[in-house]
């Protein structure tokens, strides 16, 4: 039976799976639909909101079979707010579902089959987040401060978020009655006129120390004193203000510049007793409990030992390198940023850690000319991957063991495909919950060369 789909139309559904980014899967007649905040197995009433050539968008109307994995969120933004979407699975079926689409992933785009480990979740997966990126903006004479819409630039006018800390909720209010106050005007992307675009917010584990970088269209800021005054008063744990200027008509946040308000630009955490310098613009891992357990994952698929040369590739602040250092001979950390290179100095240093050096460029640039031969390639790049030249370089030098840590499956399984198909073999991946509530799914590989 053909059924046609019309816009606006009302169909009565069952799902029957999930996308990546966890809507459920329906069909009207063969025409596939995806609708926020369905769960397989359930029966609903829908509205086809938008129609592309081969798939379309739905609503959900009316639940008329609903499933056991069901809760009720505890947020009260979570029907608008683009943070978080899986906020109305229970706790062990977004664990099951990450591990579901890792396997899948693997299998369908890498045709890769493989063990997959059950998702390494949180006892409470909520307000774990280490840093937050909040923009400003007006609306109807108001300033609202908060995160995006799905898919959307629209701020979500946030009262409170349940996977940053209370304290980062309370310091957005605080930031919207005092702009308010102070008369600033906030950035409008639509004209691109106004001053005060976001505040970035991070903390350390125990929330002891907190860094507040306020970003600006322009360095010219006659209000930062006061600014400054006010917030550390309110909120003495905060150590170091930064402010950054971002003059560009685009969607990212931060921009080239930054000058320290007050304090230093860097904020002291430690993960597995090892003590980290992290300025602003360095990546670090949100979540810090979920970091210690990948890390140590990390390391056991690396089985170090004393002799191993190991290769810390998309280094950051040299956390895995700097975990590994003291079981291994050497250790070289490669990373492009270059004030991560040196918080990564910095932190062999204050740990008294010698044998471990680190280098400012590309991997695909350094990894192919280096001089040492890794024994251990641990890689972490970004969500688009690596870069072929990287996987090129790591089967020309034979590498035997590699440990591929990724926040994004798809570009893993492209990767691991390439490995799979030059002599190396997948040995298994355990996804790890990073991102509670989100669709997010962060995973750790062994890899291992076949021997010929
Ligand atoms: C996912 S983070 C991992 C950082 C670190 N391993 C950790 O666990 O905190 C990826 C890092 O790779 C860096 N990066 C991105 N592309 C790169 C490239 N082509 N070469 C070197 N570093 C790169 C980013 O600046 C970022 O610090």
């Amino acid at each position: 039976m053909i059924q046609v789909v019309e816009k606006n139309g009302y169909y009565e559904v069952e799902f029957t799976d999930l996308t990546h980014d966890a809507m459920g899967v329906c069909k009207v007649g063969d025409f596939p639909i995806f609708v926020k905040d369905a769960l397989k197995g359930e029966k609903a009433l829908i509205k086809v909101i938008k129609l592309n050539k081969n798939f379309g968008f739905g609503r959900l109307i009316e639940l008329l079979l609903e499933s056991p994995f069901r809760k009720i969120p505890i947020c009260e933004h979570y029907q608008e707010c683009g943070g978080c979407n899986t906020m109305h699975m229970n706790y062990q079926t977004q664990l099951d579902f990450k591990k579901y689409r890792t396997a899948e992933t693997l299998r369908k785009l890498g045709r890769i089959e493989t063990k997959v480990h059950d998702t390494v979740g949180m006892s409470n997966p909520y307000y774990y987040r280490n840093k937050a990126i909040i923009p400003f903006s007006e609306r109807n004479g108001k300033i609202i401060g908060g995160l995006y819409r799905a898919r959307s630039h629209e701020i979500v006018n946030i009262k409170r978020c349940h996977i940053f800390p209370k304290v980062v909720s309370d310091m957005v209010r605080f930031f919207r009655a005092l702009f308010t106050e102070l008369k600033l005007e906030m950035y409008d992307e639509t004209t691109h006129q106004g001053l005060v675009r976001g505040v970035m917010f991070r903390h350390s584990r125990d929330q002891a120390r907190f860094s507040v970088t306020l970003i600006t269209t322009s360095g010219r800021f006659p209000e930062r004193d006061e600014i400054v005054k006010r917030l550390i008063e309110r909120y003495p744990m905060v150590v170091s203000v930064i402010q950054n200027v971002n003059p560009d008509q685009t969607n990212v946040m931060l921009g080239a510049k930054s000058k320290v308000l007050y304090g230093k630009d860097v904020i002291e955490d430690s993960l597995l007793g090892i003590d980290y310098e992290v300025s602003h613009r360095s990546f670090y891992q949100v979540n810090p409990e979920q970091t210690e357990l990948l890390y140590k994952k990390a390391m056991k698929y690396a089985a170090l030992k004393p002799t191993d040369v190991v290769v810390d590739a998309y280094c950051g602040i040299g956390t895995i390198g700097l975990t590994a250092a003291s079981k291994v001979a050497e250790v070289i950390g490669i990373e492009e940023i270059k004030d991560a290179i040196k918080n990564a100095q910095q932190n062999a240093k204050n740990n008294n850690l010698k044998n471990v050096r680190f280098i400012l460029g590309k991997v695909e640039d350094v990894l192919p000319q280096l001089k040492e031969k890794p024994n251990v390639l641990f890689i972490d790049p970004p969500r688009k991957g690596v870069d072929k030249k990287v996987l090129e370089s790591i089967i020309k030098e034979k590498i035997p063991r590699v440990v591929y840590i990724s926040c994004n499956v798809s570009t893993l399984a492209r990767d691991l495909n390439f490995l799979q198909a030059n002599n190396y073999k997948i040995v298994e991946v355990t996804p790890f919950d990073m991102f509670p509530q989100t669709a997010h799914i962060e995973t750790v590989t062994l890899i291992e060369r076949i021997k010929e």
